[in-house]
């Protein structure tokens, strides 16, 4: 079965989509995107993304392509069309086409395009398997709590995980704090079982997952703080993990070589981990 994609108001095949060569997305990064994770043909936590896309879009004050009604209607026809499952959604909104100048015209249509992907669903079994991370300095822009497609500061810094045999690089600030990962939000467990992850601000990105784990700690009982932790107080801590809507609950086991804990994935990510899975079961 083809994959089809959406563009620009358009369910066209995959294979052939594309946008204009001047489109602003494509010259200037001057767009926002969304990756919703998809359980059982049904989107995990769509209104906390949908929320979030309504707030980078107002920050970079690019109006909605469509009204947010009509936006769900189209993610939904673009899974069934593709018949996924289990997978994610990718939507990008750009300022749309024009003229290539750095400044824009003010009454420009925004481009939005969505297409879906299939993987594998996670069990407590393979979602269970220890990760290592490396860090890197964390070079990007100031706004990182805006999702916009400016992302090669992320690229260069995952490329060089890869490359050292990891999953993710954290990211640390001139502080010697870790900020989050390139792709996904960071945590740690203290020897004392507290959690802790960043507090948002303009540092990292307001992650849907980092929020719904900080729900589930709060209903498992578990004490949560939102601070921020040094990379020299991660690799001491008992347990490490990330975040993502595609990562999902990710145990790390090493970050630059150094083993934390004990090097396997601890007991409260376990925990975690189940829930979570147990949460993309039954979104609420
Ligand atoms: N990335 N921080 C950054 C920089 C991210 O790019 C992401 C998500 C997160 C986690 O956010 P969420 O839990 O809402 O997925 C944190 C997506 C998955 C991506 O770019 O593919």
């Amino acid at each position: 079965m083809p994959r089809i994609a959406y563009v620009n108001g358009r369910y066209t095949p995959h294979i052939g989509a594309g946008v204009h060569i001047e489109d602003r997305g494509f010259q200037f990064a001057d767009g926002v995107y969304e990756v919703i994770s998809i359980c059982n043909g049904q989107f995990i936590d769509i209104e906390l993304h949908l929320d979030r896309l309504d707030r980078s879009l107002f920050e970079l004050e690019i109006p909605w392509p469509t009204t947010r009604r009509a936006f769900s209607v189209i993610l939904r026809e673009v899974v069934q069309r593709n018949r996924v499952k289990n997978g994610s959604v990718y939507l990008q909104v750009t300022r749309g086409s024009s003229d290539r100048d750095f400044a824009y015209p003010e009454n420009l249509s925004p481009s939005l395009i969505i297409y879906a992907r299939k993987t594998l669903r996670d069990t407590v079994e393979t979602a269970s398997v220890g990760y290592k991370v490396i860090s890197k300095p964390d070079i990007r822009w100031k706004r990182c709590d805006i999702k916009t497609v400016s992302l090669l500061p992320a690229v260069m810094a995952k490329q060089a995980a890869v490359r050292n045999g990891a999953i993710e690089a954290w990211l640390v600030n001139e502080q010697g704090m870790i900020t989050e990962g390139t792709s996904s939000n960071a945590w740690i467990v203290t020897l004392d079982k507290k959690l802790i992850t960043r507090p948002i601000d303009n540092s990292i990105l307001s992650g849907v997952t980092r929020q719904t784990v900080l729900n589930l700690a709060q209903k498992l009982g578990l004490n949560s703080i939102e601070r921020a932790f040094s990379l020299v107080e991660a690799k001491e801590a008992k347990e490490a993990f990330c975040t993502s809507s595609t990562a999902l609950v990710k145990p790390i086991v090493e970050i630059d070589r150094e083993k934390i804990g004990d090097g396997r994935v601890g007991p409260v990510t376990k925990v975690l981990i189940e829930n979570y899975l147990r949460h993309m079961e039954n979104p609420t």
